[in-house]
């Protein structure tokens, strides 16, 4: 039988414990404060925003929320930063990507002090994820790990296929998989036979961005497969960058999409929330 990854249940359960370790935050008089800044109104990033504040709510997190116009400068952006940086009372920041175009990306996410930086994706905590020391990780890939390792499915020593190479999760999910002793390979769309790499995976992680595009074919019998895509098909239905139904009668566990990976990234959210007040407090 397939196993079934569950990741609203996973993600169930972070929260839950989450909830319990604010509380506990809250009576010793500790208030974890998370600012949300999105500029401009982009349909996709408003319901992530508004996903992102509702969890906050539920597990007893204080949201700013910082609805900035379209028409917001690099500057302005930037100055505002600079003062939830100072802000004593302020843990987190985050930025919903992506930003218009006539703001930087890179800059801004540099602006973001590294020890509010609860997206994880500071140079200096990737490097610390890079070089194994402690710092804010990746939510996506932070979350697969919590999948694997709540599914009872061991890292160590196993053979691990990341298809995809972003900066927000094929190279920080690499490095953690790294970290946890799997042999890993980084496969991309300019990788020379793919089938042939993904095919040795016990372990292979699809972030490739194409509907339904990892077929039977590409795994291996036994094999687990994560899948971080999501998208809509012909019939408006979600489905991510792995076919389901053929693959999850071939591998020994799947995440399935909805209701596997995507939950997780919000999961993690919170966590580095919490993190960072906990890291305040030492
Ligand atoms: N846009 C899409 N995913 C993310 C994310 O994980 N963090 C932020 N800040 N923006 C995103």
């Amino acid at each position: 039988m397939t196993q079934i990854i569950d990741g609203k249940a996973i993600s169930a359960q972070i929260k839950e414990e989450l909830k319990e370790k604010v509380a506990g935050w809250k009576e010793q008089g500790v208030e974890i404060t998370l600012a949300v800044i999105q500029v401009g109104e982009d349909p996709a990033s408003s319901v992530y925003v508004r996903n992102k504040k509702n969890a906050c709510a539920y597990i007893g997190i204080r949201s700013l929320a910082y609805e900035l116009p379209e028409a917001t400068t690099e500057e302005e952006l930037i100055s505002l930063i600079g003062e939830l940086n100072g802000r004593e009372d302020v843990n987190g920041i985050l930025v919903q990507l992506p930003l218009p175009e006539h703001i930087g990306e890179e800059k801004v996410l540099n602006a973001i002090a590294p020890e509010k930086d609860v997206d994880g994706f500071h140079p200096q905590n990737v490097g610390a994820l890079c070089i194994g020391k402690p710092g804010f990780v990746s939510c996506t890939p932070a979350g697969i790990i919590q999948l694997l390792k709540r599914s009872g499915i061991e890292i160590a020593g196993k053979e691990c296929v990341v298809v995809g190479r972003s900066n927000i999760v094929g190279k920080p999910m690499a490095l953690l998989l790294l970290r946890e002793n799997g042999t890993v390979t980084v496969a991309h769309s300019k990788t020379a036979d793919l089938k042939a790499v993904t095919g040795r995976a016990d372990i292979l992680i699809v972030a490739v961005g194409k509907p339904r595009m990892i077929t039977a074919e590409y795994v291996k019998e036994g094999a687990v497969v994560i899948d971080v895509g999501i998208h809509r098909n012909e019939q408006n239905k979600l489905c991510g960058d792995v076919d389901y139904e053929s693959v999850a009668e071939k591998c020994s566990a799947i995440t399935p999409v909805p209701g596997g990976v995507g939950p997780m990234t919000i999961a993690m959210l919170m966590n580095n929330c919490v993190e960072s007040a906990a890291m305040r407090q030492m």
